[in-house]
């Protein structure tokens, strides 16, 4: 390796909103708050080798994704260099390697942009700091995630993350995401296990989707509603109210699904099995009291969330009723986490 160039490696987690953030304005800012659990084990790893060009030449791109070439991921990142070079000079003066892989499978239907896109930033701001010998500053690296993908600037931190200006929360931007750190333990170690229920690729993309709420008949009503849950989970999460958090991720969920299914074009991207596991696990929490819920990104996919103290009950639930639901019997479980790591192990500093 030549004296010239730098590199950088990280691995990022995925997150799962509790409030959902779907729509948007100007340089990617949310139309309302969000919040999300940070995951642990759904992540994307990623590397960047950074070699210096001589005066006069056009930075080049190699990328690879799952150790393959993959021209529409190399595309949208193009674009993405682009446009944070302004942030990034380096971006002008560097060819760059990236090496891009997820520790989840191909076919779950998982997105993984909130997990590639902070693991990207992560890389390109370590080595912007490098050459201003500047320490990593968490808040940029949650900038230049969001302009990559809007949820991305959440998982940066761990175990839950706010983003988007609200007058509950000091300190809150729609800039960047920040950590919540009033938290009950119940939620640094809540557990998330996805159901697979449809392993095909996102019918709507979420570009497309948040495009939808441009002009859509409840858009101002949902405005309102994510600003109310935030007002009333807030506290819910600090005293480790389960009962309003679980009930608050549920509404979110079936929201977003009831926005897309209202909109034009129209969108239903819940199956038959979506709707079978949730009127299941309904039924389970009102016979057996156990606190498990569900929510669901913008897909068929089902969360359940549940604390630790739970898995035991919750396991046997799955595997009795709701596993045949899913594609080959396909779940991911995961748990909260602290949120990005360096790849030598080192822990990315928390807030
Ligand atoms: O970050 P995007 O543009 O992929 O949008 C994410 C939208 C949802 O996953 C549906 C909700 C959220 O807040 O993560």
């Amino acid at each position: 390796m030549s004296n010239d160039a730098l590199n950088a490696a990280w691995s990022s987690p995925s997150n799962i909103a509790i409030i959902k953030y779907w729509g948007k304005h100007g340089d990617q800012l949310p139309d309302n708050p969000s919040l999300s659990i940070t995951l642990t084990q759904a992540r994307t790893m990623t590397k960047v080798v950074a070699r210096k060009i001589e005066k006069g030449q056009e930075p080049s791109l190699q990328i690879s994704f799952e150790d393959k070439d993959n021209p529409a991921f190399a595309q949208r990142i193009q674009s993405y260099l682009n446009r944070i070079s302004e942030f990034l000079p380096f971006l002008r003066e560097y060819d760059l390697q990236v090496e891009s892989k997820n520790t989840f499978p191909h076919s779950a239907g998982i997105a993984s942009s909130a997990s590639a896109m902070s693991a990207l930033a992560l890389c390109l701001q370590e080595i912007q700091s490098k050459l201003n010998n500047e320490v990593l500053d968490m808040q940029k690296v949650s900038i230049l995630s969001r302009l990559g993908s809007g949820s991305a600037c959440r998982s940066i931190y761990g175990p839950v993350a706010l983003w988007g200006g609200s007058n509950q929360m000091p300190g809150s931007a729609d800039e960047y995401a920040i950590p919540l750190h009033d938290i009950h333990p119940v939620f640094e170690t809540l557990c998330d296990t996805i159901l697979i229920v449809d392993d095909e690729k996102k019918a709507v993309s979420s570009s497309e989707g948040h495009a939808l709420m441009k002009h859509h008949p409840f858009g101002s009503a949902r405005i309102q509603q994510a600003n109310a849950h935030l007002e009333a989970l807030l506290p819910a999460m600090k005293n480790g109210d389960m009962t309003t958090f679980g009930e608050i991720a549920e509404l979110e969920a079936l929201a977003l699904h009831a926005l897309m299914m209202t909109s034009s074009p129209s969108y239903v991207l819940m199956k038959a099995g979506t709707l079978s596991i949730i009127e299941h696990v309904r039924a389970f929490r009102a016979e057996t009291k156990t606190p498990v819920y569900f929510t669901l990104d913008a897909g068929p996919n089902v969360h359940l969330l549940y604390p630790e103290e739970s898995k035991l009950k919750v396991k046997e639930f799955i595997y009795s009723t709701l596993m045949s639901f899913c594609v080959n019997g396909m779940m991911i479980e995961d748990v909260a986490g602290s949120g990005p790591v360096k790849e030598d192990g080192e822990r990315s500093e928390r807030g």
